[in-house]
């Protein structure tokens, strides 16, 4: 049974993640669009620390995976070509009362064409059993282009980012020097026209991938090792970021649950606070669907030569694929902590890792109509900010609310410019899941958070 503390945590998130400034809902003012997320000043940060982070292990550091960036639109026949246009669909079912529409699978019960009436979930809306039979809806988001009426292009904005890269296979191995086993990483936007939207970020219309194609021999043994390894790797990464082993697991796809192009499927599931396991990364092995559909439509050669080997084959895939948005969402869950403190204050503390932070650490003055204090505190700033660390200002209010403010938001780290610091260069640096203050030495500031980022 979950504690009430732990149930409502996702209204507590949407709720700190809009009064803080890391996302609001999509235009707003003007009623919203269901769907959509705009990251504010502190969204933003977390999701691009998340994201250089992501490059950082997927790309920089390893000699066998390269980065692409490939436009949005592309053009229609990609998604004949690799399935969607058929099979990117969920079932969908419409209340006849209230017009209502739902994901057949996602009612409670999951409704089928077979029900009897009686076994059939009622409407989450108005409590009615009246369902037209399930249908499937494609999640393609169409759109036109050109400037002349009737002679606009259909196409589509992309589904998955997958196709960016598959379909520019050949460009990356005739212009680099890379050798199979090798991949090709992508960070970048996707959209699907989602049925019922909704749990915050979770599943929105328009939202960000993360995605490694790696190419392989097509052969078993090849397949099995690739897909292993990167299941591991994977796993691991979302464990350095700070996030709870216990909150991690795998779940494996039956053949009925896999998507159309996956011949096996894991994903790599969040324990959310409402006790529900939710999809985070999928790691499929995708065979040669996509680059065999692509010859066959493009009517392009796009088999790969092996030097070493004298062979001509087309490559297999695997395949991971993380949504930048619900890892961001997950991990803002997972550092979410409601503490009494011994005074029997009650602090809200973002336990997130230094890496991610929006900021790294905070600068104050103690009093905000001391120039002395001021000054000081912004060469401080600047001097931090100039070690490459993303540094808080703050100038409002008793220390105290500062510092609580800054535990919300998840600075690992605050500075204290006082009148001891004039006279003797020292300052207090206060650690946020401790609360602990010390004295340093100004000069020793960027090597202390240096450390304390290197280390956690
Ligand atoms: N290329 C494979 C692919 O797109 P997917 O399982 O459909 O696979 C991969 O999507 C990841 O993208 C998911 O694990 C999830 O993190 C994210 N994702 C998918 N649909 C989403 C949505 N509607 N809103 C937010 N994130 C989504």
């Amino acid at each position: 049974m979950l504690r009430k503390q732990e149930a409502n945590i996702f209204e507590k998130i949407t709720s700190l993640a809009k009064r803080r400034g890391f996302i609001y809902p999509g235009s707003e003012i003007y009623g919203g669009l269901s769907g959509t997320w705009d990251y504010g000043p502190l969204g933003v940060e977390l999701k691009r620390a998340l994201k250089e982070r992501y490059w950082k292990t997927m790309v920089r550091d390893r000699s066998d995976v390269v980065g692409l960036d490939a436009s949005i639109l592309m053009n229609a026949k990609v998604w004949e070509a690799s399935g969607h246009v058929t099979s990117f669909s969920d079932p969908l079912v419409e209340c006849k009362k209230c017009n209502s529409r739902f994901r057949a699978d996602k009612l409670d019960p999951p409704m089928t064409k077979e029900m009897e009436v009686s076994g059939q979930p009622t409407c989450p809306q108005c409590g009615a059993r009246d369902w037209t039979p399930p249908r499937q809806f494609n999640l393609l988001v169409e759109t036109q282009l050109g400037a002349v009426e009737g002679e606009k292009q259909k196409t589509y904005l992309r589904g998955e980012i997958t196709q960016g890269v598959h379909v520019n296979f050949k460009n990356v191995v005739d212009s680099t020097r890379v050798k199979i086993p090798f991949g090709i990483a992508q960070i970048g936007k996707a959209f699907r026209n989602e049925i019922t939207p909704g749990d915050f970020t979770f599943r929105s219309r328009e939202f960000e991938q993360m995605e490694l194609q790696f190419y392989i021999k097509p052969e078993e043994t090849e397949g099995k090792k690739w897909f292993e390894y990167w299941k591991t790797e994977r796993m691991r990464w979302y464990r350095e970021l700070g996030m709870k082993k216990d909150n991690l697991r795998f779940h494996e796809h039956a053949p009925d649950e896999r998507a159309h192009y996956a011949r096996a499927a894991f994903d790599i599931e969040y324990r959310a606070p409402d006790g529900e396991w939710r999809e985070m990364e999928g790691i499929h092995h995708r065979g040669d669907w996509d680059l065999s559909r692509h010859s066959e439509f493009s009517k392009q050669d796009l088999s790969y030569f092996d030097e070493e080997e004298k062979a001509r084959f087309l490559p297999w895939v695997i395949e991971t694929s993380g949504g930048v948005d619900r890892a961001t969402l997950f991990l803002l869950m997972d550092a979410y902590r409601e503490e009494k403190l011994e005074n029997g204050e009650e602090r809200v503390v973002l336990k997130l890792h230094p890496r991610l932070a929006p900021f790294t650490v905070a600068v104050f003055p103690l009093l905000a109509n001391k120039p002395k204090l001021v000054q000081c505190a912004q060469e401080i700033r600047e001097a931090l900010q100039q070690a490459g660390f993303r540094v808080a200002w703050d100038d409002r209010g008793n220390i105290g609310k500062r510092y609580r403010y800054q535990d919300e938001i998840g600075t690992p780290r605050a500075v204290t410019v006082d009148f001891q610091s004039i006279e003797d260069e020292t300052v207090t640096l206060r650690d946020r899941d401790s609360m602990k203050q010390e004295r340093v030495a100004i000069k020793e500031l960027p090597e202390k958070i240096k450390d304390m980022v290197e280390e956690e």
